[in-house]
């Protein structure tokens, strides 16, 4: 410890440039030292922000906070912010560094502005959704406030913030999309960057513009919180920002390994599950999966196999988390154990499933077991053929690390991982990749243009990454003629820039009034923003896969997922329906507010809404060219040995089990490249040859297209385009 205050002193000391500081603190005179103002820890009997009287809810919140590590230095951190633009902050997850620091720093900061209807912000970015909704809707009832008031939250198609909100959760990626409105973040007196070490791809871009940012605006501070961090990386980028460590409260982690690796990790830990479940003292259970339908069916098993052994143990409480979860159900984790079934019984015990978000995001009290199998769903990309997928795969040594801390939080806990020691230290890579490293940048890039920032290449990123991976994004973003020739922003370009989706698609929406189909587009990017719709309950396949079948369009995917769509709105979104058809009304919710929020940016942009008349034959047509418009880079071409490869990358791949299409047309465009045993693309919709030389000259341009069946075949059909250009030319 002595050793440690040291450290800190000197740290102090590297960024106690006078000059530096002394213009900050005049620019803050606002801030007030520490909590000794007395505003809000407490002692007042009205609520600062609402003028109301505290609830006894309040005072016995207040208590637990007040005992989270991160208040012993609460002090100390007010102080450090004070005389610092940019303060770096590591502690322990479940140390309170989320819900705790943004209410210091509420405290402590005026956010008055001189036009009183205006108030400045504090922003606290999360790099998931779940966690910006979570840790939000609890602040709000630790201040006593209604979500949405003063504290809010601002995910991807959900603003859940008023003209009050004064802190405002919001995920990184929406942050930096207030940037290319907000180019100096002007609404926001402290940012804090939140959970810097999962090093989203969005998070270090952030860092990179928020450098500059604050040496435009020397009001504004900035704060990096981080669970473990490499923190000389971060102080070096942050030109040797004061580094503060709040004191974890981990008790000791014993941690098992399998003798042998484990064939298959579901079934060995649901095994796990049981045994603790069985033999080992009370406490809860915290086991890590990869996914929404594997975490679902891992919930089923544990009820199922613990409800056979019937009294011989005490009850359970399986509770899933996963992103697509709604708020109420994600809200469980944080229930108790049950009691035990009857007086002087068995003690109950709650176990969570849960993907990565309980690693570090979302910390839950009560853990004493924790199961890690040792592998995480990740993004993967390969430049050289375009591909990005999610992959499950295994974890680092530090994602290992701080799964086995979740065990230790309120006693000595166990963790068991589910595989050998020589795999931890042979196999597991020391750190997890930043994304940025593993990404697919078109988005990007995109966004970087609109930010104003030309040069990429001197672009300050943490971690730059490769050459070639930015390459692929210009390239890709010219080719949908986002950027011109030169990789400057083109209209297009600007217009595509403020839908909030992927290139590709906002290319389709832009152009679809075009194909004269934009209410159908718009539906079809809806549906493909949400996730996905169809229910397959275990107990009920067939009957789901025959509803599922009723929707079918013969030309594929896209088609089908509009015919629910508009299934859906005929039977005027009703929740019976939705149940019977083994459709998910949850998704269908959202796919339609997500659908209505693309018709607003749609109308700011003069972007015609219009259908082609639903008799026409060219109805599906025109719907599956405009797909076609933005998707002509994701075609693939059926070969004659019965295989598809994708164009121009030339990887073989398969339709996925999940496709509606009997048959196998000879081209399609599909939504997803999906990696797994196989390759697989996912979403696929029928589309013609012809319409890729009349949509996408500039991309099917034989002269750069290597050797393969589908070049002949474009040949052929370029050879057929000029034939009748001069039919008609001669005709004339
Ligand atoms: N929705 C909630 N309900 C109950 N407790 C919560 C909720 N969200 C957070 N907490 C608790 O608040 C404490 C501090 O958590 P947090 O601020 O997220 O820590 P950190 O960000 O340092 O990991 C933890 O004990 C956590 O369990
Ligand atoms: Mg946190």
């Amino acid at each position: 410890m002595g050793t440690e205050r040291k450290r800190k002193v000197s740290l102090f000391d590297v960024v106690a440039d006078p000059s530096v500081s002394g213009k900050i603190s005049k620019t803050n005179g606002a801030m007030a030292t520490g909590s000794s103002n007395g505003k809000n820890d407490g002692s007042s009997l009205v609520n600062r922000w609402n003028g109301r009287p505290y609830s006894a809810r309040y005072y016995e919140i207040l208590e637990k906070r007040k005992s989270l590590p991160v208040w012993q230095q609460k002090d100390e951190f007010l102080q450090t912010l004070k005389k610092n633009q940019t303060l770096i902050l590591v502690g322990e997850t479940g140390s309170g560094k989320t819900t705790q620091i943004p209410q210091f720093v509420l405290e402590a900061v005026d956010m008055e502005t001189p036009d009183k209807r205006k108030k400045m912000m504090i922003a606290c970015t999360q790099p998931r959704r779940v966690a910006a909704m979570s840790v939000s809707r609890r602040v709000a009832e630790e201040m006593d406030v209604t979500i949405g008031e003063e504290v809010g939250y601002s995910i991807r198609f959900e603003d859940c913030s008023s003209a009050r909100t004064v802190l405002k959760y919001l995920t990184d990626g929406m942050l930096l999309r207030e940037a290319m409105t907000d180019p100096l973040l002007e609404r926001y007196k402290v940012i804090i960057l939140d959970e810097a070490h999962e090093r989203t791809l969005a998070t270090d871009v952030l860092f990179g513009l928020l450098k500059e940012v604050l040496k435009n605006r020397p009001d504004l501070k900035l704060v990096v919180m981080s669970a473990t961090l490499e923190a000389e990386k971060f102080q070096n980028y942050f030109y040797g920002a004061p580094l503060m460590k709040v004191p974890g409260r981990l008790h000791p982690v014993e941690v098992f390994y399998t003798s042998e690796p484990e064939r298959d990790y579901l079934e060995a830990a649901i095994r796990t599950i049981v045994q603790i479940h069985m033999l080992e003292p009370p406490g809860d259970i915290l086991v890590f999966l990869t996914g929404e339908e594997e975490i679902e069916d891992a919930c089923r098993k544990i009820n199922k196999e613990i409800g056979n052994m019937g009294n011989q143990v005490g009850p359970v409480k399986v509770v899933p988390l996963y992103s697509s979860l709604p708020p109420a159900m994600q809200q469980k984790i944080f229930e108790p154990a049950p009691p035990p079934s009857e007086e002087g019984g068995r003690p109950g015990r709650k176990i969570v499933v849960a993907t990565n978000i309980a690693e570090t995001s979302l910390t839950i009290d009560g853990i004493v077991y924790v199961i890690d199998p040792g592998f995480a769903k990740q993004k993967v990309y390969n430049p050289r053929v375009r591909v990005e997928s999610l992959l499950v795969s295994p974890i680092s040594k530090a994602s290992a690390h701080q799964r086995a801390g979740r065990a230790g939080r309120t006693q000595p806990g166990k963790c068991f991982r589910l595989y050998t020691e020589r795999s931890f230290s042979n196999d597991l890579v020391n750190q997890t990749y930043p994304e940025i490293l593993r990404s697919n940048l078109a988005n990007t890039v995109l966004t970087l243009k609109k930010l104003g920032i030309d040069d990429l290449v001197h672009f300050d990123f943490m971690d730059p990454p490769a050459p070639e991976t930015l390459m692929r994004a210009l390239e890709v973003l010219n080719y949908l003629g986002a950027l011109d020739d030169d990789g400057n922003l083109t209209k297009m370009g600007e217009i595509m820039s403020e839908f909030p989706l992927d290139p590709q698609m906002s290319k389709m929406l832009v152009v679809s009034p075009e194909f004269n189909c934009s209410n159908e587009i718009l539906s079809v990017s809806a549906m493909l923003s949400v996730p996905n719709c169809f229910v397959r309950p275990r107990e009920a396949q067939k009957a789901a896969d025959e509803a599922k079948a009723r929707f079918g369009h013969i030309d594929g995917d896209h088609l089908t997922l509009l015919n629910v769509y508009h299934a859906y709105k005929q039977n005027s979104e009703d929740p019976t329906w939705c149940y019977e058809n083994f459709i998910n009304q949850r998704t269908m919710k959202a796919a339609d507010n997500v659908r209505q929020q693309l018709v607003r940016i749609m109308a700011r942009y003069n972007l015609k809404l219009c259908s082609t008349d639903f008799n026409s034959r060219d109805y599906y047509v025109n719907i599956r060219k405009a797909l076609l418009a933005g998707y002509f880079m994701q075609v693939a071409h059926l070969e004659k040995t019965g295989h598809y490869l994708t164009v121009k990358d030339n990887q073989v791949v398969h339709l996925h089990p999940s496709t509606c299409l009997d048959h196998k047309p000879e081209w399609v465009i599909y939504n997803e490249y999906v990696l797994t045993s196989r390759n697989f693309i996912r979403t696929v919709t029928d589309v013609r040859g012809e319409w890729l030389v009349d949509v996408a000259p500039h991309y099917y341009d034989l002269e750069n297209f290597p050797q393969c069946e589908a070049k002949r075949v474009l040949e052929r059909l370029y050879k057929k385009r000029e034939r009748e250009k001069e039919d008609s030319k001669n005709r004339r």
